[in-house]
């Protein structure tokens, strides 16, 4: 739904906003004379060049440039989206967006979702050290989850179906309906209403600013499936939620140098248990491009590290195509492949946190992952398989915007096929073909 905030409105709102008390809200800044300066939250730097002015409600970084005023701060260091930070503004200076009928009855909607998971997941969380769910202790034990991990992540207990009679005990409808609409609750076609987390350990999903979107769930009893999710609501897109960004992102100084993406919910908690604090799991689908261009707007650098199994090395290969759209000469992709049978979770508790800060150092970059997959069952010994590889890597290179990386991945190429010079092959599209690189 599109609705213009008035121009007069946000003037007013920016003339009320102090961006020096916005931002030094959020990072250290130091006065200096008339400006405050701090490390530069948009790159990487040890000294600092990013400026804020008071006189001028401004901000301005000597390093990479960046700019802007308190609403494109908080649009670019807390990832809001334009509407998110006016809020934000207006909520801060008790100002009331006018007209904005519309706008607020999509957010009240959401807000009331919002603020039914977060009681629900204290609910879950105080449920973890009842004594009556002993098997809950234990079963986090076994997997090596200290009270530590419990706290930064959330994590709770789904019993069984108790909450819902305690709610309509007290006759809260309202609350019972908002459960249903989050995917808490849901009611069958007799309209009688079942938990849909039963003897779960629930895992959180929150979003940048720490809002619950939705919950995963893993059985302690074996029972099918493993892993539930919360289903699709107003507030929960399976597609693009991802488990341990909110964690990732409050532990990290911005820009995050990078990040690495893992399966499941475990691979996360444990990861960041043994002082690895930047992993994030896709939530039991399959990657996709909407994941990997909102990673890479907060980092440079993303590393897969899927199970060691074939369905890993699968998402592997299928990550590696969906980004090629966005490796820009500044963004890497790596990957890490795991022995046979591994996931993050297995392998950091049986290797400990040196071995896998190796891994990392060690991970796999795109362009030798391309080369090595293409030319596993192709020997280049004939005119017909170097055509063949010629045309898979010429497809490749094609979707890459990056200039440098491009023609690098030509010179590889080239290499391979035991050409001397670029031009004794053409792998430009006709349309691109008088662009030299
Ligand atoms: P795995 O089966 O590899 O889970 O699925 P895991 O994390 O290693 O499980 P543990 O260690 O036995 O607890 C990887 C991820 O796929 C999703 C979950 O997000 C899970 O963490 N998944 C898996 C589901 O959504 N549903 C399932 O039934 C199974
Ligand atoms: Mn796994």
């Amino acid at each position: 739904m599109l609705y213009k905030i008035p121009k007069s409105f946000i003037n007013e709102l920016l003339s009320n906003t102090n961006i020096v008390d916005i931002i030094s809200s959020k990072i250290k800044t130091i006065k200096r004379g008339k400006n405050y300066y701090s490390i530069c939250p948009f790159h990487n730097e040890k000294t600092p060049s990013f400026s804020i002015s008071f006189e001028k409600q401004f901000y301005y970084c000597f390093g990479c440039h960046v700019h802007g005023n308190a609403i494109d701060f908080l649009i670019n260091y807390e990832k809001m989206n334009f509407l998110e930070s006016i809020k934000e503004l207006s909520s801060l200076n008790g100002m009331k967006i006018p007209n904005s009928k519309i706008i607020n009855k999509k957010y009240y909607k959401k807000k009331k979702l919002y603020d039914t998971l977060k009681k629900i997941s204290l609910i879950y969380k105080n449920n973890i050290y009842k004594k009556k769910n002993k098997n809950v202790t234990k079963y986090l034990k076994t997997r090596k989850i200290n009270k530590k991990s419990i706290e930064t992540f959330s994590i709770g207990y789904s019993n069984n179906l108790k909450i819902i009679k305690n709610y309509y005990i007290k006759k809260n409808k309202k609350f019972i309906k908002n459960l249903i609409k989050s995917g808490i609750l849901y009611k069958n076609t007799n309209n009688t209403i079942y938990n849909r987390f039963v003897e779960r350990i629930m895992f959180p999903i929150k979003n940048l600013k720490g809002e619950i979107n939705g919950f995963g769930g893993r059985t302690i009893f074996n029972k099918v499936p493993k892993y539930l999710n919360s289903p699709e609501t107003i507030i929960f897109k399976k597609k693009e939620n991802l488990y341990g960004l909110f964690e990732t992102y409050k532990n990290n100084r911005k820009p995050i140098k990078k990040l690495l993406i893992v399966e499941g919910y475990f691979d996360v908690i444990t990861l960041f248990q043994n002082k690895i604090k930047y992993a994030i799991s896709i939530l039991g689908t399959s990657i996709n491009e909407k994941i990997i261009k909102k990673l890479f707007n907060i980092t440079n650098t993303i590393i897969c590290c899927y199970d060691g199994d074939d369905a890993g090395k699968k998402a592997s290969w299928k990550t590696l195509k969906i980004s090629l759209a966005y490796i820009e000469d500044n963004k890497i992709l790596k990957f890490i492949f795991l022995p046979k049978g591994e996931d993050p979770d297995s392998i950091i508790k049986k290797e400990g946190h040196k071995k896998f800060l190796l891994r990392i150092k060690n991970a796999i970059p795109m362009s030798k992952f391309l080369f090595t997959k293409l030319l596993k069952n192709n020997k280049l010994s004939n005119p017909e398989e170097k055509t063949k590889f010629s045309i898979q890597v010429k497809n490749i290179i094609e979707k890459i915007p990056g200039k440098i990386i491009k023609f690098f991945l030509k010179k590889n190429l080239i290499k391979k096929l035991g050409i001397s010079k670029v031009k004794n092959i053409k792998l430009q599209n006709k349309k691109k073909k008088k662009k030299k690189i």
